[in-house]
């Protein structure tokens, strides 16, 4: 895995390889101290064409506390404004010889093109409405913390599936991990076809009751370019979950930013049943993990297998750092 570009790309193993990898740094995270010298001495680029708050803060975050030199890069104030082209910025970028470019964009696809382009590990943070890898891990993990496995979990996702990379990142990690899938909302905001993918679909929460974990999903008005439901309220009518909708026994995950009170209320955000303020906190140490694993995959070496050969003398101080906090 030298790229994350899907997370189709992945099997249930090297999921579990990468959260396993992700429960180390957990630890990490817990010392007063919160830093490690694994990634000493390399560069991590993070690239971003969209607003972010959590995706880009995590891997910011998780860059310093590998030791990383960090290059921090927003469309918005950059050269992109005098019209440079993602290929150009990379270009540029790359005479840094960054070991890993974190990459968002608002186009299905960049991050595979970013790959073709650059010597370094890409990893996909968002491609448009395509997918969001990075997130379905991190959600995975959130879960298997909080459950144990998602074997035969019932996972229902509700809202706006059709303008939702997480909800395509999310459907098929949490297949992939064995749980069982429905996908609810207005047939306008649901793809044709998704059941392919192995899931159910409906277009009312009146099953709800059935679901071990409800995966909220944000109604993305920035990405619609005409009017895909009346209005907020008879959206929320009838989709938005809310305390009364909300078991005592289900767990709510949402990938924020919220709508507050369009697709969830406020009392079910704050109530004891929600994992958000978990998903955001999962969001620090699956970035690290990844870095890790795409870094020493990049330099040659089987970070998954648990391998470290010391091949090249290049590679000695990352080999020595990972070695350091495990
Ligand atoms: C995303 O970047 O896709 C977010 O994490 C989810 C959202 O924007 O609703």
């Amino acid at each position: 895995m030298r790229h994350l570009l899907s997370i189709g790309d992945l099997s249930k193993a090297e999921i579990e390889a990468i959260l396993d990898r992700a429960e180390s740094f957990a630890e990490v995270g817990r010392r007063d101290i919160k830093k490690v010298p694994t990634l000493r001495g390399r560069t991590v680029v993070t690239l971003f064409y969209e607003s972010s708050t959590r995706t880009s803060s995590s891997f910011e975050l998780a860059a310093k506390r590998l030791s990383a030199d960090l290059v921090s890069v927003k469309a918005a104030g950059s050269s992109v404004d005098k019209g440079e082209s993602l290929k150009d910025t990379v270009a540029t970028l790359s005479a840094y010889e960054p070991a890993a470019i974190v990459i968002r964009h608002p186009h299905a696809g960049a991050a595979q093109l970013v790959a073709n382009w650059a010597d370094a590990s890409v990893v996909n943070a968002g491609d448009g409405k395509h997918e969001h890898p990075s997130q379905a891990l991190l959600d995975v993990y959130t879960l298997r913390r909080r459950l144990g496995s998602l074997e035969g979990k019932r996972i229902w996702i509700v809202g706006d599936v059709l303008h939702s990379r997480v909800a395509r990142s999310n459907l098929i990690a949490f297949r992939t991990m064995g749980a069982e899938l429905t996908v609810c909302g207005p047939p306008a905001l649901i793809p044709r076809g998704l059941e392919q993918l192995g899931c159910a679909v409906t277009h009312s929460l009146d099953g709800l009751g059935e679901a071990d974990v409800v995966y909220a999903l944000r109604l993305q008005r920035e990405r619609m370019r005409e009017s895909f439901v009346p209005s907020l309220r008879e959206y929320a009518a009838h989709f938005q979950i809310d305390s009364r909708r909300l078991g005592p026994r289900q767990l709510l995950m949402h990938p924020g930013p919220v709508n507050r009170g369009v697709e969830l209320s406020g009392e079910a955000i704050d109530s004891p049943q929600s994992l958000i303020a978990e998903q955001v906190a999962s969001g620090l140490v699956v970035p690290w993990s990844l870095l890790v694993i795409v870094v020493l995959v990049g330099l040659g070496v089987s970070a998954l297998a648990g391998i470290y050969p010391a091949r090249v003398a290049a590679r000695q101080s990352i080999v020595t750092g990972l070695k350091g906090f495990e």
